[in-house]
């Protein structure tokens, strides 16, 4: 108990330390992105968030996986996402290989309140229900991975999908829009997930994947120094419902310091 509470002081200062002392790393991430961005993303969001404000009524559900969500394990086996235990290993890729990862903690978690999901559907028979601010890699005709929120997927777009073993891409056949109740938002330590055998990122609600995987990068360094020093439950019990104090405490300062990084849509 003690030892815990010791390195969530720790972690505040050194997340002080960090987020002041490396602006300009984080500066260049972020005017990278918002120009590469430009100005037609920022429209869409507008009118799309406009939109969909009753979705998002309870705000903190806007960027989610449904319950109904089987998440891939090292094992190759998939469990429905609320039986994710911290330190599970699960399978991600990077667009080339598959690899393992680490289940951190759920960044949100509520099995009782309902939200709006878009169900995608791909060529390969595989589905996943994200909010719509949930991050999804889609790839470019040249390769590149370019992560865009879930309610921005068309059909014919092509995303990574893990078939028979393989990494595959695989076009997007259909995107439905349905309510359905629970919802959970898990972090790995790569930032990204298999869900219902799909590619996914851990995070929703941000301009970029990337900025938002930085800005989380001493909750990863704690959870590494955590298991080094055995600490079991690093984050505490995981039976409260709702956004975990950690992340959001990080998103908030990030959000605080650079708020163009974290730009909430
Ligand atoms: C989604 O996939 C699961 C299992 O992979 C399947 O049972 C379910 O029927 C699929 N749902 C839709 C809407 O295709
Ligand atoms: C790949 O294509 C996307 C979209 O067409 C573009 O935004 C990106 O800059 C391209 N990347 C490279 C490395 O050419």
């Amino acid at each position: 108990m003690h030892s815990r509470l010791y390195f969530f002081i720790i972690l505040i200062l050194l997340e002080f330390v960090f987020v002041t002392g490396a602006p300009s790393l984080l500066a260049k991430v972020i005017a990278n992105k918002v120009s590469n961005e430009g100005s037609s993303n920022k429209v869409k969001s507008d009118v799309s968030s406009k939109s969909s404000s009753s979705s998002s009524a309870s705000s903190s559900a806007s960027g989610c996986f449904a319950s109904d969500t089987l998440i891939t394990l090292s094992n190759k086996k998939q469990i429905p996402i609320e039986q994710l235990q911290s330190n599970d290993k699960l399978l991600t890729t990077d667009g080339s290989i598959i690899f393992s990862t680490q289940f951190m903690l759920m960044l949100d978690e509520n099995r009782f309140s309902q939200a709006m999901f878009h169900t995608i559907t791909t060529a390969s028979g595989h589905n996943v229900s994200l909010t719509g601010l949930h991050l999804i890699p889609i790839i470019e005709n040249n390769n590149t991975i370019n992560y865009i929120p879930a309610k921005q997927i068309k059909i014919n777009d092509n995303v990574y999908v893990m078939s028979n073993d393989q990494l595959i891409s695989s076009a997007v056949t259909s995107v439905t829009i349905e309510t359905k109740t629970g919802y959970y938002a898990p972090m790995t330590t790569s930032g990204t997930l298999f869900a219902g055998g799909i590619m996914t990122s851990s995070y929703a609600n941000v301009q970029n994947h990337e900025a938002a995987h930085f800005s989380m990068g001493l909750l990863r360094f704690y959870y590494w120094l955590a298991q080094l020093l055995f600490i079991n439950e690093p984050f505490g019990h995981q039976n409260i419902e709702g956004i975990h104090i950690v992340p959001k405490a990080m998103y908030e300062l990030v959000q605080f310091l650079y708020p163009s990084a974290l730009r909430f849509s």
